[in-house]
């Protein structure tokens, strides 16, 4: 084969999509297909990778193991005393979200691999989120302190001495979509005579 194909796409289409991605903090409570999510992971699994290293590791979060975590939350956000009214309000609409993906990279020793390792990782969630927007799916890459927290691991079921957390991935359809303002593209880029 000697060029790319993409059946049934064109780039405006593919530009759109990118376009319309958000991070969304307020879901639906609606189930995802099953389908749908491991469509979004194979699409993840597409990304480049320096020197083949395969470096991402998609974690499906069951109903227990999410509820676990949201007790979680909840006591490290209750540090000074359990929520309540209104926080504790926000907090509950904050946790309805019908799936969980923690996404975690293999660890290496060399600090240059594990840098590109990391970027590998980055473009496999981008591929995951941008794959599950196309269903009108919307995510959020959250590094809160609970992806470095050790029950985290230990609820996910990853080993800390092989993989490190990049991030949860909390995905669902969206019940507010946001509208952030982006600099001008005239300030991130530029060209050379
Ligand atoms: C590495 C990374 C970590 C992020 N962590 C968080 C987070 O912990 N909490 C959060 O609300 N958003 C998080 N975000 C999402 C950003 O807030 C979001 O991308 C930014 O506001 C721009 O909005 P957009 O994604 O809709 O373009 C993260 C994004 C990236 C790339």
């Amino acid at each position: 084969m000697n060029e790319i194909t993409h059946p049934a796409l064109n780039a405006q289409t593919l530009v759109d999509l990118i376009t319309s991605r958000r991070t969304i903090h307020m879901y639906k409570d609606q189930a995802i297909a099953q389908e749908v999510i491991e469509e979004a992971v194979f699409a993840a699994h597409q990304a480049p990778n320096h020197k083949l290293t395969w470096p991402w590791r998609f974690t499906l979060i069951g109903p227990e193991t999410k509820a676990q975590i949201n007790e979680l939350a909840m006591k490290m956000k209750a540090t000074n005393g359990p929520l309540e009214g209104a926080q504790l309000e926000l907090f509950n609409q904050k946790r309805v979200y019908p799936q969980l993906m923690v996404v975690s990279q293999t660890v290496s020793a060399d600090p240059r691999q594990s840098k590109e390792d990391y970027a590998a990782v980055s473009c496999a969630i981008q591929n995951f989120s941008l794959a599950l927007a196309a269903h009108g799916i919307g995510s959020k890459w959250s590094t809160g302190s609970m992806t470095r927290h050790q029950l985290a691991y230990e609820l996910s079921e990853i080993d800390q001495s092989t993989e490190e957390i990049v991030g949860f991935i909390w995905f669902g359809y969206p019940a507010k979509v946001p509208s952030p303002k982006r600099p001008d593209l005239s300030e991130v880029f530029r060209s050379t005579p």
